[in-house]
C-alpha cells in the first residue's frame, strides 16, 4: 500500500486526486463483451498492452483468453516478461544497435517473444544480432494496409522481405501484421466495415502469394477496439484490440457504447472563482489533449478544459456550476493511451470500495 490511509475496503472519496480510478466490473464487463465475440469465431485475441501498461490488467486479459499480449516497445516487453507474460508481439520495427542488442538480450531470456520487420535493413540487422546472441528470432512482416504508417507494400515488395527472411539461417518467418489504425475512429460503421475489408483484402491477398510461394504464414494479425470484428469476418486468425479494456470519449464518439467506460481520473474543485467557472486539480499533467478535452462524466453541459500543467477550468453553458470548493468530479479521458502513460497507479475498486493500488510499471517506456 501507498500509505497508511490508503488501504483496501476503504471508500475512493478518501484517494488523493488527481487519479486515475479503474473500476474493476466495468473491465470485466469490457472483456467479457469482447472476448465472447471472438470465442465463436475461433479467432485468437492478442490484446495490445499500450493501452493498460499493466503486468496485472496484462494478466487479467491472459485469465480472460488472451493468447498472447502486443507491446509498442522493446521497453514495455521487458516489465512484462518479467512479469511471467512471456508471449509477446512487439508491434513496431525494432531498428538501431542498442535496441536490437536490447531485443536479442530479452528473446535470449524469453523465446516467445517475436518481432515486425518491414524492411531489408531491419531483416540484416535482426539476423547479425541473432547471429551474435545465438538465438533463433520469430519474425512477422509487417504490411502497409492503408495506414500510410510502417510496412511494407502489400504483394510483391512483402514476397521479397519474406524470400529474404526464409534465406537467414536465424530468421524465421512466422505471419503477417496489418493494422488498419486509420480507421478505427470512423464514425460511420458502414464506411468503417467497408474500408476495414479493403485493407483485409491487401492483408489476405498478400497471405495468398506468399504461401504459394512456400512461405507457411501462420499468424495473420491485424484489428484494434473499432475494427476487429470486421478483421476476424474477413479471415485474419489474431486481432490486436487495446483500448476496448478502458474506453475513451474519441472511441464512444465513433462506435458508441459497447464497451463501458471503466477508466477515469477524480480530480477536485480548488477553486470557484464565478458561479459558472470552477478550477480542478486536472490540467495536462493528468489528462492528455490528443485527441481533445476530456468530459466530465455525468454532466454533459458542463465543459472542461485544462488551463495549465496542474489546473483545469469547468464551465457550465447553462449558468451556475453545481460544485463547491473541495467537490470531486469524474472526468472522461478522450484518449486513453496516452492519459493513462501521465499517471503512476491504477486506483482499482468495486462499487466505490478500493480494491487493489496497481502500478503503471510500462508506463514512460518509449525506447
Ligand atoms: C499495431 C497496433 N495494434 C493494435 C492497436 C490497438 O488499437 P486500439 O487501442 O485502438 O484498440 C494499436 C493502437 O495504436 C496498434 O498500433
Amino acid at each position: 500500500m501507498l500509505s497508511t490511509t490508503i488501504e483496501k475496503g476503504i471508500s475512493i472519496d478518501l484517494i488523493d486526486t488527481p487519479c486515475l480510478l479503474v473500476d474493476l466490473d466495468v473491465v470485466d464487463k469490457n472483456l467479457e463483451s469482447l472476448f465472447q465475440k471472438f470465442r465463436y469465431r475461433k479467432v485468437n485475441v492478442r490484446p495490445h498492452l499500450k493501452t493498460v501498461k499493466s503486468p496485472e490488467l496484462a494478466k487479467l486479459l491472459v485469465k480472460a483468453g488472451a493468447a498472447g499480449v502486443c507491446t509498442a516497445k522493446v521497453s514495455e516487453a521487458e516489465v512484462m516478461a518479467a512479469a511471467g507474460i512471456e508471449d509477446i508481439l512487439i508491434t513496431t520495427e525494432i531498428i538501431g544497435t542498442a535496441k536490437v542488442e536490447r531485443l536479442t538480450r530479452l528473446i535470449a531470456k524469453y523465446p516467445q517473444i517475436k518481432v515486425v520487420i518491414d524492411s531489408q535493413t531491419g531483416i540484416e540487422a535482426m539476423q547479425q544480432a541473432a547471429t551474435d546472441a545465438n538465438i533463433k528470432l520469430n519474425v512477422l512482416i509487417e504490411l502497409n494496409v492503408g495506414q500510410n504508417r510502417a510496412g511494407a507494400e502489400p504483394g510483391e515488395p512483402a514476397l521479397k522481405l519474406a524470400d529474404t527472411i526464409a534465406k537467414q539461417p536465424n530468421l524465421h518467418l512466422l505471419g503477417v501484421q496489418g493494422y488498419e489504425g486509420h480507421l478505427q475512429l470512423l464514425t460511420d460503421e458502414g464506411e468503417r466495415k467497408r474500408l476495414c475489408a479493403d485493407a483485409m483484402e491487401k492483408l489476405l491477398g498478400t497471405v495468398k502469394l506468399l504461401r504459394e510461394k512456400g512461405h507457411p504464414i501462420e499468424v495473420i494479425t491485424s484489428g484494434g477496439t473499432g475494427t476487429a470484428e470486421y478483421c476476424a469476418d474477413a479471415g485474419v486468425n489474431e486481432v490486436q484490440p487495446g483500448s476496448f479494456v478502458f474506453m475513451d470519449g474519441a472511441y464512444r464518439r465513433a462506435i458508441g457504447e459497447r464497451y463501458g467506460h471503466a477508466l477515469t481520473v477524480i480530480s477536485t474543485v480548488i477553486s470557484k472563482p464565478a458561479e459558472n467557472r470552477c478550477v480542478i486539480d486536472a490540467g495536462f499533467k493528468s489528462l492528455s489533449t490528443d485527441s481533445g478535452n476530456a468530459e466530465l462524466k455525468v454532466s454533459p453541459d458542463i465543459s472542461y478544459r485544462p488551463a495549465g500543467d496542474e489546473h483545469g477550468i469547468l464551465e457550465s453553458v447553462s449558468g451556475s456550476l453545481p460544485f463547491n470548493i473541495g467537490d470531486r468530479v469524474e472526468l472522461i479521458p478522450s484518449h486513453i493511451d496516452t492519459t493513462v502513460n501521465l499517471h503512476d497507479y491504477y486506483y482499482c475498486h468495486r462499487g466505490g470500495k478500493l480494491e487493489h493500488v496497481w502500478k503503471l510499471s510500462a508506463r514512460g517506456k518509449v525506447q
